[in-house]
């Protein structure tokens, strides 16, 4: 089954036109929700999430949010999902091509709910990045459908043996191609602000919070390719990876080569959330 619009259809039902301005121009803002143990992680954070990027693109979501909530639990109730990922997005719909936002076109919602584990094995051994200038636009704090640049990153690092990309904009690192990049330097914890440049991703302030409460001290600063590739400690932070720890980035070895010390005390603090 998939939620469409306000209503659990089969899959096969699903009606989108050619036309749908998500099809054609990308035009639409999505989410990936997690599910632990048969309940959804975060859905509140996530749902206001989606209302401000709908907001930012000019457009209205076709359902409420507590309409959206109810149905999503249907969903995953209905697809017995325990450990999985909701997948939603919410297009302009259909109308005749042409650039400007169309007058009368009515959003189309579409989400749906599948098991997925949750990444134990990088978790717990880290990972190799590759770090790549930023080529995105400058509104990546919408979580839009237009995914191009962070496709063609995430490729450039598979190509390259690596998990993931981490990019900078003239030398000031931003963020992973779908995850957020934090450091660790002398015991502080720095991540980049959340302004245009990242998505304001709700793993990130889940993990600053921790933080806060393990007294952990945190910037959100802008740091530096220099800061990261001497940093002690590198993690990304996302809905699919949680607390990843990052152990080299393109030939660069990071700490000693195994997660660190705060990433493993982050990790501890996650876990014992989602459980
Ligand atoms: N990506 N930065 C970018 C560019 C992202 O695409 C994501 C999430 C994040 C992490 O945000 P959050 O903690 O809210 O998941 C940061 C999702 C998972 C995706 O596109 O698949």
């Amino acid at each position: 089954m998939i939620l469409y619009n306000d209503r659990l259809i089969p899959r096969e039902e699903a009606h989108i036109d050619v036309e749908d301005r998500g099809y054609q121009f990308g035009d639409g803002v999505y989410e990936v929700i997690r599910i632990y143990h048969r309940s959804i992680f975060a859905l509140e954070e996530h749902l206001e999430r989606l209302e401000r990027s709908a907001k930012e693109i000019r457009m209205d979501l076709p359902c409420s949010k507590d309409t959206l909530t109810k149905r999503l639990h249907e969903l995953i109730e209905y697809e017995k999902v325990e450990e999985g990922i909701i997948y939603l997005q919410v297009t302009r719909g259909y109308a005749p091509r042409s650039h400007p936002i169309p007058a009368d076109s009515q959003p189309l919602l579409t989400a749906s709910a599948k098991s997925l584990p949750r990444p134990a094995a990088t978790m717990k051994n880290g990972v190799k990045t590759i770090l790549i200038p930023d080529a995105r636009w400058l509104r990546c704090d919408i979580k839009s459908l237009n995914l191009l640049g962070s496709v063609l990153a995430k490729q450039e690092a598979l190509d390259h043996g690596a998990f993931e990309a981490i990019l900078h904009r003239d030398g000031t690192v931003t963020e992973g191609s779908s995850t957020n990049v934090m450091i660790v330097k002398n015991g502080v914890l720095l991540t980049h602000p959340a302004n245009h440049l990242i998505l304001h991703g709700i793993t990130r302030s889940v993990i600053l919070k921790l933080a806060e409460k393990l007294s952990i001290p945190v910037a959100e600063a802008a740091f530096s390719t220099e800061q990261l590739l001497t940093s002690d400690e590198v993690f990304l932070s996302g809905t699919t990876v949680e607390v990843t720890p990052v152990i080299q980035i393109g030939e660069r070895t990071i700490g000693d080569g195994l997660p660190g010390a705060v990433t493993r005390q982050l990790q501890g603090a996650f876990e014992d959330k989602i459980m």
